[in-house]
């Protein structure tokens, strides 16, 4: 290997350059299939100081980089364009554990490893890690603090910003900023690491994290919960809510349409019901108490909605196998949407009062565009955010599909701006909505984003094309 190659070959060692199309492909194409890039290498650093030295080498050389963790983007984010310019940076070699501190709730991690691993370390010391998300056997620390990832324990604990203490991150002039910092409490200035959280890796490789650890729940109690309509979710949320407070977990609804579609290309997904209801939602308590506390604190929450009329059915799992089928139904819905076809995705959200409103709203608005068209609504109902799909009728093809689908994502994000929504509440800009950010955004955030940009990275090297549209230098 010469030049660049031959520069991260030294750094990192030959073979953690890869270069043949074959070792490439998984890094250079996205999980939904929307996304074929090409890049000159894949190089995978095994340490804050390699990637710090990848960063001076590929600014010397005017060489675009794509940070990548576990590729699980769902907008393009971690996939390089088509040029073949770029150089795609995997941190998946970067996957120790450093530190657990059971005493300060903390977990320090190097970048690169996967979240379920947290979970684990954390379980090994009676703590727990609450982001949990359906791609959590495969997505890294890295890639759900670059995208500030929320998932289905939101309600709870908050997304990953909030679930955060401190950063290591190396910048694109080859820099470390250290701020591994452990502290709760910090008031001296810029907060740099919120900065970087979220950003997509346009600032910086995030390297290192010192995460929140909290007490693990020892009582979990799942139910499934059929319900007429969003409205009546709505109204579900406010009376569990009330009924057992803090221990609301996740609050995750679903229309009749993912259950179908889940049913049809998940072969071990089942429902508890004799048939399809119009809706329903997943509600999850967890407490520090006993299991059968806590059942019957939902069954008697599920008894008040019953007689209020906002339940039409219920059951609570009896059983881990149970509540991991009433899972299984719910993260299911991705993978069941992927092998039906090429959805809108969208991941707007809107204050979750509203939510309701919003979807009829949407339903009406697609509905003039193209009367045909199916509507796949699911999410995390309780943080506001839904994932409001769309695919083709089944009388068009997926090429006119193709051509209808930007109309299609324009009224679902002009109508979550007319509810003060937004058009990325967890999965990010990336790719695929970076063109609407002209749109959705104010010039005055646009320019002072931009003006972020240009101080950490004035070359624009680092995810050239995602989050922010490229300026006119490139
Ligand atoms: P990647 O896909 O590799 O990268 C994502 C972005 O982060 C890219 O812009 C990349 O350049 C950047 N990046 C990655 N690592 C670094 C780093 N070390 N430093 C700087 N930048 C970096 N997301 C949710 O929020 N909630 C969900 O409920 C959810 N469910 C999902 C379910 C499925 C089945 C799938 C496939 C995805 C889901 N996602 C969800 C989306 C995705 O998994 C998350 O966004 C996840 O956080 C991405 O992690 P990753 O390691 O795969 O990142
Ligand atoms: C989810 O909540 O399951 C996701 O974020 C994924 C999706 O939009 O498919
Ligand atoms: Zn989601």
């Amino acid at each position: 290997m010469t030049g660049l190659l031959g520069r991260l070959a030294a750094i990192v060692g030959e073979r953690n350059v890869l270069t043949d199309d074959a070792s490439m492909t998984p890094y250079v194409n996205d999980w939904l299939g929307k996304y074929h890039g090409s890049a000159q290498a894949v190089v995978r650093p095994g340490s804050a100081a390699e990637v710090a030295a990848i960063l001076a080498a590929c600014r010397e050389t005017g060489t675009p980089i794509v940070p990548q963790g576990g590729n699980t983007s769902m907008s393009g984010g971690a996939t390089p364009d088509a040029s073949g310019g770029a150089v795609v940076l995997s941190l998946t070699r970067m996957n120790r554990i450093r530190e657990i501190d059971p005493i300060g709730n903390t977990i320090t991690v190097d970048a690169g490893v996967v979240l379920a691993h947290v979970h684990t370390a954390a379980k090994e010391v009676g703590r727990h890690f609450p982001l949990s998300l359906g791609a959590e056997g495969s997505c890294t620390i890295g890639g759900n603090l670059a995208t500030n990832a929320g998932g289905v324990a939101v309600l709870r604990y908050g997304t990953m910003r909030e679930l955060t203490l401190g950063l290591e991150v190396a910048l694109p002039d080859g820099r470390i900023w250290d701020g591994l910092t452990a502290l709760r409490k910090d008031n001296t200035g810029y907060a740099l690491r919120d900065l970087f959280i979220g950003s997509e890796g346009t600032l910086g490789v995030i390297t290192g994290a010192v995460l929140k650890l909290f007490p693990e729940p020892k009582a979990k109690a799942t139910a499934l919960v059929a319900v007429p309509d969003a409205e009546a979710a709505l109204s579900l949320l406010a009376l569990v809510r009330g009924k057992c407070g803090d221990r609301l977990t996740a609050f995750e609804f679903m229309t009749g349409a993912c259950i179908d579609l889940v049913l049809r290309h998940i072969a071990d997904a089942r429902i508890p019901f004799g048939a399809v209801p119009p809706a329903l939602v997943l509600v999850e308590l967890s407490d520090t108490d006993d299991d059968a506390a806590l059942n019957a604190r939902l069954e008697d929450a599920l008894v008040a909605a019953s007689e209020a009329e906002l339940a039409l059915d219920a059951t609570i799992a009896q059983d881990i196998a149970q509540a991991k089928a009433s899972w299984r139904l719910r993260e299911g819905i991705s993978e069941a949407l992927v092998r039906e076809g090429k959805a809108a995705k969208h991941d707007i959200s809107v204050p979750v009062s509203r939510m309701a409103e919003f979807i009829a709203a949407a339903d009406r608005a697609v509905a003039a565009v193209s009367p045909g068209v199916r509507h796949v609504v699911f999410g995390h109902l309780g943080d506001g955010n839904l994932h409001y799909n769309l695919l083709r009728a089944i009388d068009m093809s997926e090429a006119d599909f193709a051509v209808l689908a930007p109309r299609l994502t324009r009224v679902v994000h002009d109508e979550a701006k007319a509810y003060r929504g937004s058009i990325s509440a967890e999965h990010g800009i990336g790719q695929l909505r970076v063109g609407d950010m002209p749109r959705y955004k104010a010039p005055i955030e646009l320019e002072l984003m931009a003006a972020l940009k240009g101080l950490f990275d004035p070359a624009e090297l680092l995810n050239p094309g995602k989050l922010l549209p490229l300026s006119a230098k490139q």
